[in-house]
């Protein structure tokens, strides 16, 4: 879809000119059309005269993206590495030759360039915080996100960096095609570190909380009318729960912390989603059961509950496939528990990602924890076709292992794993009963679709 692309530098002449709105001559010199979204930049000046000062100067010239004789695009970088071996660089795609991979080839190219030098340690990218098209791709092709930064012309922008030093030189591919339109601006202003990967995944919780809010997946005026959400096995693993302090980390809609409380626990429910605590503070109400709903991601949750322990913390389904730090959790779910307090847990089982894409019994994508899956999501398992903006988000497919090593060394004793082969996840290769539980059609080949662990904080 690209074509072949041509990066054509512009002179430091070509470029004072364009800064000065001399277009016609530089039209002229380059036998090119110049589009009238090539529009200079004021550090343009500026990179100008580092050419003039180093003519070997392979950072400091704007660069025009031709494809088939038309200039679709301008890039550069924004000149010689710092003294922390950094470089960073802008691409402005324009309109209507978006969504066709020349963002995606531009990178490509640059990050080829940078790799190759051996003074430069990282290759940084500022993005618009609402260009999710730019940020996927971005994420696609190996950056993490470092922080934010306000810049005097384009505004607040999202910092990301890619190392390329000596130890990965030759690796990343560039993947995740989109078109897009990263900050063309110069950088101005400090590093502040950024809220990363949580709150990629906290903007498209909230945009698709509503969704579930008022669709069937959740189905919230049949919870409100008695619906018990908590999977069959369950109580039998965690015991009563009645009279008990349970915090459930993870809580989305509140549907499993309020089961929990129908059965007499003294609820407190987290989500790193403001839209996620709200809906279930009202569904608290409507059901008319006590419950507390906090607004905090799952790192600060012994600060956000005040402190607080609890007999039991509670989570699952979907919820640990989006942290990034099994360690960090383990060691947070240890503080909030009191002495005999118990962790249970219940989880989609790791292989059922790996079978999805193969109809239930193939398995077509590693199941072997292959860390962090940036993608762009849009709808969700539960939003019913309802239109939901595309957001970068981040999740992985941990182990069992690596959940079980991460809640042993943070000191719980293991008392339970348990394996189950129904779900109420509606997996679409299996049969959904009246119970709303799925079971493996008769005669097929049977495997764990969840887990779930109970392990305790010792006594003393
Ligand atoms: C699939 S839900 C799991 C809850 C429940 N099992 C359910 O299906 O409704 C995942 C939840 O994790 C939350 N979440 C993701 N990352 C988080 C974090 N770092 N801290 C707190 N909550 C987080 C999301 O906002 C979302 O509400």
């Amino acid at each position: 879809m690209t074509g072949s692309l041509e990066l054509l530098a512009l002179t430091a002449e070509q470029m004072r000119a364009l800064a000065r709105d001399e277009r016609a001559g530089v039209a002229a010199a380059l036998g090119r059309e110049l589009p009238a979204e090539l529009v200079a930049s004021r550090w343009w000046l500026a990179r100008a005269d580092l050419l003039d000062a180093d003519p070997a100067d392979e950072w400091s010239a704007v660069r025009l993206v031709v494809r088939d004789g038309t200039v679709v695009a301008n890039a550069g970088f924004h000149g010689p590495p710092d003294a922390d071996g950094r470089v960073e660089a802008g691409y402005t795609v324009y309109a209507a030759y978006r969504r066709q991979g020349i963002a995606r080839a531009v990178l490509g190219q640059f990050v080829e360039q940078a790799r190759r030098a051996p003074s430069v340690r990282l290759f940084r990218l500022t993005v618009a915080p609402d260009n999710a098209a730019s940020q996927a791709l971005t994420l696609g092709a190996g950056f993490a996100r470092v922080g934010e930064q306000m810049d005097d012309e384009d505004g607040l922008e999202e910092v990301f960096e890619l190392d390329v030093s000596d130890s990965v030189k030759g690796g990343t591919p560039v993947a995740d095609p989109s078109g897009g339109n990263p900050s063309g601006g110069d950088p101005s202003g400090a590093d502040s570190i950024g809220a990363g990967t949580t709150a990629d995944n906290r903007r498209w919780w909230d945009a698709v909380a509503p969704a579930h809010a008022a669709g069937s997946f959740y189905d919230l005026p049949g919870f409100i009318a008695g619906r018990d959400d908590l999977r069959p096995f369950e109580d039998a693993e965690l015991g009563p729960v009645a009279g008990l302090d349970l915090a459930h980390l993870q809580c989305h809609l509140g549907t499993d912390t309020l089961s929990l409380a129908r059965r007499g626990a003294r609820v407190t429910g987290l989500d790193v989603s403001a839209e996620s605590t709200a809906v279930a503070r009202r569904l608290a109400a409507a059901c008319g059961l006590p419950a507390d709903f906090v607004t905090a991601d799952v790192r600060d949750a012994v600060d956000a509950l005040g402190g607080r322990d609890f007999d039991v913390v509670y989570t699952g389904i979907g919820a640990l496939c989006w942290l990034d730090d099994l360690d960090a959790w383990a060691g947070v779910v240890a503080s909030l528990l009191r002495p005999g307090g118990v962790l249970y847990l219940v989880e989609i089982a790791p292989l059922v990602e790996g079978v999805w894409e193969g109809g239930g019994w193939q398995v077509v994508t590693d199941v072997v924890y292959t860390g962090p899956t940036p993608s762009l999501a849009a709808g969700s398992y539960a939003t019913g076709g309802a239109p939901v903006a595309e957001h970068p988000v981040h999740s992985r497919n941990w182990s069992i292992g690596a959940v079980v090593t991460a809640v042993a060394n943070a000191g719980l004793r293991v008392e339970l794993l348990g394996e189950q082969e129904l779900t109420d996840n509606p997996l679409p290769w299996l049969d959904r009963g009246e119970d709303r539980l799925c079971r493996f059609p008769p005669g097929t080949p049977r495997y764990p679709v969840t887990w779930s662990l109970r392990a305790r904080r010792p006594a003393s």
